[in-house]
């Protein structure tokens, strides 16, 4: 084998082999891509017309954001707390319709035409919600974090007629947890509105 044949050889293989690893990652990342897409689907928008503390909204949603990211992160109504986003610890109580739901659980898409509130919109101007004024007066609250959707929940477990007894009134807020333990200044608030 002459020096020739033997250089030849040599190139033929050095190439094959740089071939073959330009190959390998761009195989990878198709396959990467392939499975991307497959677990993650594009982002879809939908526009959303809502009402959110008397105020209309028009909206263009990810058909995957919920509310309470509309709330927070879009609209700067931050009064509305994200605690566990899993639908746990009630810090995200918003109404809709009248009646109380956990935003971190709730599309922004399934919302076309429907009436929100928040804690933003429950005082008349200056004046406070008479169960803001109650959580006040009975020490409804330590850090404030768990309040918001406290209040909310408070407002309708009021509404909904859910004030018989302590007994009652712990059940139905039982979906708000507060970690500062003001429980009992929660309870007695409520008694005070439900008189
Ligand atoms: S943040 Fe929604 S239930 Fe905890
Ligand atoms: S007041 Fe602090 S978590 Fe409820």
């Amino acid at each position: 084998m002459n020096e020739q044949t033997l250089s030849r050889r040599f190139f033929l293989k050095v190439s094959g082999a740089f071939v073959a690893l330009a190959a390998v990652p761009s195989t990878v990342h198709a396959f990467y891509q392939d499975v991307k897409s497959f677990l993650v689907p594009p982002k879809e928008t939908l526009p959303t017309t809502l009402t959110i503390n008397k105020q209309p909204y028009k909206v263009t949603a990810d058909t995957r954001s919920t509310l309470l990211d509309l709330l927070r992160e879009e609209l700067q109504l931050t009064g509305t707390k994200k605690g566990c986003d899993h639908g746990q610890c009630g810090a995200c109580t918003v109404h809709v319709d009248g009646q109380r739901v956990l935003s971190c659980l709730t599309l922004t898409a399934m919302l076309p035409g429907k009436t929100v509130t928040t804690i933003e919109g429950l005082a008349d101007g200056e004046k406070l919600h008479p169960m803001q004024q109650a959580f006040i007066e009975c020490d409804g609250f330590q850090c404030g974090y768990c309040t918001p959707g406290q209040i909310m929940s408070a407002v309708a477990c009021v509404n909904e007629g859910h004030t018989k007894s302590v007994a009652e009134i712990k059940e139905f807020m039982s979906g708000n947890l507060c970690r500062c333990g003001a429980y009992n200044g929660i309870v007695e608030a409520i008694q005070k509105v439900a008189k």
